[in-house]
């Protein structure tokens, strides 16, 4: 049998540590490994496969139109694509859309669209107030915006205009206010930052302070968005609405797709401000309108709600039972496990051996963001093989 591992070390850029599974395909909330092992899935591809691997609805989709049209550039119209933008557009409070590729790639149209926006109407104001531990992708200037110095140092010098402040500091954010600035970006809950959440009031206090100032709201929901929180987007339970949203992962139930949604005062874009050879493609806004249509008919958001309840619920037991758990936090199915200690990649080790994929979020933190479709039966069996961790971890490094 290949080794597939070594042509890895031999033959890839050395960017990340992988854990040791060579996952060869996937059903539902499982996959299997090269070697035939089962393993339930609760990394999803890193919050992605919101239907789960391989949905018939996707799998569908991809084949109708990989044999009717895939590409064609944004120089003409494709139906797939306006059709998608249009579901976009019916069932969200934003007017406008452009699809791209990626949610780095959403987020670098969202700053473009924020800078022609201070051009044309805030006297040429072009900074971006972010926020501490946030993450909005890694191209140089969405690293700029996250607020991780750790990303920020083998980069440098990165590009002016990003202003990083305390997370959840309403005063923070009017302190970096200036005639300068032309918008503020957030993530809702900050995932990849520790799934932070946002503290009591303030993502409305960030809404009236950007209506004040008259600068526009960036809301990041890559992650949060496509029923991740339990809502179809994650604004939708913080009674806020954006200027400016962008969404990627769940997206495409699994195909790299992202989209840059605007309010029509916002959406200044005019002709030849903004391209993309990808971006649009028939082939993944098919598969993306697919995607979204089922979520938002079979209400996948509301399955992803109370699973995430009935997660947290069973999270929040074994808190109890391992004194060495010092947090449970999330909403939705975007939840974190934090322990007293870093013994979060041992959990993860323990969880493979066991059949399970759970993601590494901190050296101290496990996080949760399975599939959207699972159901109280998948739940238990992920809490049964976390317990087991948990206790033979327990027995192994933690005094
Ligand atoms: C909130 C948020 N924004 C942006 C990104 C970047 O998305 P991508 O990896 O598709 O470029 C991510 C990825 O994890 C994310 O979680």
């Amino acid at each position: 049998m290949t080794n597939w591992q070594e042509l890895d070390s031999k033959y890839y850029m050395q960017t990340i540590v992988r854990h040791p599974v060579t996952i060869a395909r996937g059903k539902g909330a499982r996959v299997w490994d090269d070697a035939g092992k089962e393993y339930l899935d609760f990394v999803g591809g890193l919050a992605v496969n919101c239907l789960g691997h391989c949905h018939p609805v996707v799998v569908q989709a991809i084949t109708e139109q990989a044999n009717t049209l895939m590409q064609t550039s944004l120089w003409y119209y494709n139906i797939p694509m306006l059709r998608l933008a249009e579901l976009l557009v019916k069932n969200s409070c934003l007017q406008r859309v452009f699809i791209c590729n990626s949610g780095l790639e959403a987020n670098e149209g969202a700053v473009k669209l924020a800078r022609r926006y201070g051009a044309l109407k805030l006297n040429g104001a072009y900074e971006i107030i972010t926020t501490e531990q946030s993450f909005h992708g890694r191209s140089v200037a969405t690293t700029a915006a996250s607020g991780q110095k750790k990303m920020h140092t083998p980069y440098e010098p990165l590009p002016v205009g990003f202003i990083n402040v305390a997370n959840n500091s309403i005063d923070a954010i009017k302190g970096a206010t200036t005639d300068k600035t032309c918008a503020v970006m957030l993530e809702l809950v900050q995932a990849e930052g520790g799934v932070n959440m946002p503290a009591e009031g303030f993502l409305k206090a960030v809404r009236a302070w950007c209506d004040e100032k008259g600068i526009l709201l960036i809301l990041d929901e890559v992650q949060t968005g496509i029923g991740r929180l339990g809502t179809l987007f994650g604004y939708q339970q913080f009674g806020i609405e954006p200027d400016i949203m962008t969404l990627a992962k769940g997206l495409g139930g699994g195909v790299p797709i992202g989209a840059l949604l605007a309010k029509e005062k916002a959406a200044v874009f005019t002709l030849g401000d903004h391209n993309s050879t990808f971006g649009g493609n028939a082939l993944t806004s098919a598969t993306a309108f697919a995607t979204l249509k089922y979520v938002i008919e079979h209400d996948v958001a509301g399955n992803a709600r109370r699973t995430g309840e009935y997660l947290m619920k069973g999270l929040t037991v074994l808190k109890h039972k391992y004194p060495f758990v010092t947090d449970v936090r999330g909403l939705g199915l975007l939840v974190a496990m934090e322990f007293n200690a870093d013994i979060a990649q041992d959990i993860v080790a323990d969880c493979i051996s066991q059949g399970m994929l759970v993601n590494r979020l901190k050296p101290n933190a496990i996080r949760f963001i399975p599939p959207l479709i699972i159901g109280e039966r998948e739940v238990d069996e992920a809490l049964d093989i976390l317990d087991h961790s948990l206790a033979t971890v327990a027995k192994k490094s933690v005094k």
